[in-house]
């Protein structure tokens, strides 16, 4: 162990944003890779609101025992106003100096990011980020834990809502989750094979469905689905299919919109390898003098992006997906 990797002894891990499938085994991971290292693991309850609370617990290994198949996070999440005033970071401070923790994981959206990037920038205490979010929607890493989760419970829902549009000869609007990004809209819509998928990142899609509603529809298909962000900017899932029935009262359409499902659930095979990968390879960025980074796959290899710049830019929608789609519903 070098020099610098003394300088840690305690280490705080938590949860933060919307929960999603993952999170449990990534606390795991950062808890068991941490005591490998000899470090104290000290797990703070309810995100930023725990540690300005002060809701902060003693992790050893037999805690995370029987945690990784489990949805949601044990240590719980919140979104936390108060954090975003200097007088909140002042009093999650003093918390972490009372429990002497020295450095801190936490595993969170942008929004999570952009507190450590706040609260470093005034406490000398290191945050790495380790992201967790089934938006996939960040800056830097190809995948974010959560995602693929969501993306199979998404799948099985459409799946079962293809019966019933197929039997009555329906289309059926979907709205999946995502914030202000398409990915989980995109990728669904794909593996769902959705007739037309809105998402926030394109805005031609009223053509296409206008296309498929006035061609397609009425000469190849009896049914179809369109898969709707909930942050496309036609006005979500209820509002595009209002339009069509006044445009296409002959058609009859529903609307489906999936919610909180969407957050819940077992996490799956690749969530809980991503979540290990990534908080085994967070204690070990802390360990080697890293601050302010987060932990992100690229190409399935780690890498480590300033969150700086993870908070700043646009992760974007990938072109060859938007090609497929095109292609696929082009005949
Ligand atoms: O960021 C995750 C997410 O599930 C988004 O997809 C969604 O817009 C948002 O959180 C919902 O947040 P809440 O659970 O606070 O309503």
């Amino acid at each position: 162990m070098s020099e610098k990797r003394k300088s840690i002894k305690k280490i705080g891990v938590f949860t933060s944003g919307g929960d999603a499938p993952g999170m449990n085994a990534a606390v795991r991971a950062v808890t068991r890779a941490a005591l490998a290292n000899k470090l104290e693991v000290y797990g703070i309850r309810r995100g930023y609101q725990g540690m300005i609370e002060g809701d902060i617990i003693r992790l050893y290994s037999h805690d995370v025992s029987h945690i990784m198949n489990l949805g949601g996070t044990f240590l719980q999440t919140a979104r936390s106003s108060e954090f975003r005033t200097e007088e909140g970071r002042a009093k999650a401070y003093q918390h972490l100096k009372e429990f002497g923790i020295d450095a801190v994981v936490v595993i969170g959206g942008d929004g999570s990011f952009r507190g450590a990037l706040d609260f470093t920038q005034e406490y000398d205490i290191p945050f790495v980020g380790i992201p967790g979010t089934i938006d996939n929607d960040m800056y830097g890493t190809d995948y974010t834990i959560g995602f693929d989760t969501a993306l199979n419970t998404v799948i099985q829902a459409v799946d079962k809502i293809k019966d019933t549009a197929s039997s009555h000869g329906r289309i059926f609007f979907v709205e999946v989750m995502g914030r202000e990004a398409g990915q989980l809209a995109l990728n669904a819509g794909i593996a769902c094979g959705a007739e037309v998928i809105f998402i926030p990142e394109i805005h031609s899609e009223e053509v296409e469905l206008e296309k498929f509603l006035s061609k397609g529809f009425k000469n190849k298909k009896y049914s179809g689905i369109v898969m709707v962000a909930e942050g496309d900017t036609a006005g979500g899932a209820f509002k595009i299919a209002e339009k069509v029935q006044i445009k296409h009262p002959e058609i009859e359409v529903r609307v489906s919109i999936l919610g909180h499902m969407q957050r819940g659930g077992s996490p799956s095979a690749v969530d809980r390898i991503a979540a290990t990968q990534m908080g085994v390879a967070a204690v070990e960025a802390l360990l080697d003098d890293q601050k302010s980074v987060m932990i992100g796959l690229k190409n399935d290899s780690i890498v480590h992006v300033p969150l700086q710049k993870v908070v700043k830019m646009n992760r974007g929608v990938d072109n060859n997906m938007l090609n497929l789609q095109k292609v696929i519903n082009s005949v």
